[in-house]
């Protein structure tokens, strides 16, 4: 019988965390106007909110902690970060930022004209803000499977290459600057690609000369599924799998805060030498010195050092069986749940488990609110309250495609017990999914308004 899967490490530092009351956290939930953003993380128990920069450090990266060399330009630490990228991501230029979003920004800046279109499978919503922040269209071509929680697809991730082909032919290749893939695709719930689709969609482009883009936050996660699904590949390491995904990219943004097993950091990527010296210019006016970009030596190495541990394919093998034991105890109770389980996140379907809400009551939205009032927990809605808005025409509110709560895993930071006691959480609120009510909203921002709103119960 093969054995259990285990986490591949053992605990040299711990953080305490601290148990509520019901009664503290209907107060503290209260306090923050129903919005999880605005609850102290010291008032949190199990820390759902994402699983970027919480990832918890090997004692190798603490000890290049220690070793990161702060000289301002040309350090020891920025060659070691530039020859690991190099070599993990095949690129000739490496261009350190602080995080994804100022590589999405830089890339953005020089690639994207007003009236241009980027095609990705989905973008993350810093991406997408990032291109429309030049004034061009970001346009998500998730395949239909992607768009149906309950439909099994082992890549669903994978972005819909005739629809790409149809966009090409409305808009022109001139206008289209860039294809972006997401891998794996974080807004359609932490879905893979596979290097199929990666393949077919450079087939299609590469002879229209626009280039390809890897969003690549979570590229071991996406590889670890491509070893485990993709024909022809069992037998292939996961750094080769890694290799083969982006030799088939013409550059790549990373937030280095997932996969990188950092808690800060990013990085963009090109072989193009032009390109990459505009991009130096605009990485010195906002992020700082090409050789250190808006982090410190000591970053460089956690980094450099991160990149290597996130390819061991124990801890990617533990990383997936995680993921999913929570998504199969979540099904197995009854709440349903984007199938399969994705890479870093479960994501519970709110539409489906509370009917009675209307969206634009917020149902994931209540169910983040019941499920810290239940455990201390804290998910992350990704449905009307984040992406809602108003009708231009009407201006009448109109609901999110989805109703999304999702429950994101810090990398190497809780232990099965944790997993177990967020499964029995959720079955408890399921159980009495019926009495759950929606929220209203009594504060939003023009923009981004799910990090600041206030909410009351209906
Ligand atoms: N692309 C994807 C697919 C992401 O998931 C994120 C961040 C970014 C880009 C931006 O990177 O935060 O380093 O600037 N996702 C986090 C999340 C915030 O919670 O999913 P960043």
């Amino acid at each position: 019988m093969p054995r259990r899967i285990i986490e591949p490490f053992k605990i040299k530092t711990v953080e305490p965390i601290r148990m509520t009351s019901r009664a503290e956290r209907e107060a503290i939930l209260e306090a923050a106007g129903y919005n999880l953003f605005l609850v102290h993380a010291e008032d949190v128990l199990i820390d759902l909110l994402t699983d970027s920069g919480t990832s918890a450090m090997s004692a190798e990266q603490w000890a290049g902690m220690m070793r990161g060399d702060e000289s301002y330009a040309c350090s020891r630490s920025w060659y070691r970060f530039r020859d690991t990228v190099r070599s993990i991501f095949g690129f000739e230029q490496v261009i350190p930022t602080h995080q994804g979003r100022a590589a999405e920004r830089i890339l953005f800046s020089v690639l994207c004209e007003p009236g241009d279109v980027v095609p990705n499978n989905t973008h993350f919503d810093t991406t997408r803000a990032n291109i429309e922040f030049r004034g061009a269209e970001a346009r998500d071509l998730p395949i239909p499977e992607a768009l149906v929680p309950s439909q099994l697809h082992p890549f669903k991730g994978n972005l819909d290459v005739e629809r790409l082909a149809a966009l090409i032919d409305e808009v022109g290749a001139e206008r289209i600057p860039l294809v972006m893939i997401t891998v794996t695709n974080n807004s359609g719930g932490g879905q893979p690609v596979s290097l199929a689709n990666i393949r077919a969609v450079k087939q299609l482009i590469a002879p229209l000369g626009i280039p390809l883009y890897l969003d690549a936050c979570r590229f071991a996660e996406n590889a670890w599924f491509i070893k485990q699904r993709e024909p022809g590949y069992a037998d292939t390491s996961v750094r080769a799998i890694a290799a083969e995904m982006f030799a088939l990219a013409d550059g790549c943004t990373m937030s280095a805060k997932k996969d990188g097993l950092a808690n800060i950091g990013g990085f963009l990527c090109t072989n193009d030498p032009n390109l990459a010296r505009q991009e130096q210019d605009l990485l010195i006016l906002t992020e700082g010195f090409p050789t250190y970009g808006g982090l410190a030596g000591r970053d460089l190495e956690a980094i450099a050092i991160g990149l290597e541990e996130v390819l061991d394919e124990d801890y990617l093998a533990y990383r997936a069986a995680s993921t999913r034991y929570l998504g199969e105890r979540l099904t197995e109770s009854g709440v349903p749940i984007i199938q399969p389980p994705g890479g870093h996140a479960i994501y519970i379907d709110a539409k489906a488990m509370l009917p009675q809400i209307a969206p634009l009551e917020l149902p994931g939205q209540a169910l983040c609110a019941e499920l810290y009032l239940e455990a201390g927990i804290r998910g992350v809605e990704i449905g009307t309250l984040m992406f809602g808005h108003d009708d231009p025409e009407t201006g009448e509110p109109l609901p999110a495609a989805m109703e999304l709560v999702r429950l994101a895993i810090p990398r190497r930071v809780y232990t099965k017990s944790h997993i177990d006691y967020v499964a029995e959480a959720c079955a408890e609120v399921y159980a009495r999914r019926e009495a759950i009510r929606g929220l209203r909203l009594t504060y939003a921002a023009p923009f981004l308004r799910h990090f600041t709103a206030r909410l009351a119960p209906i």
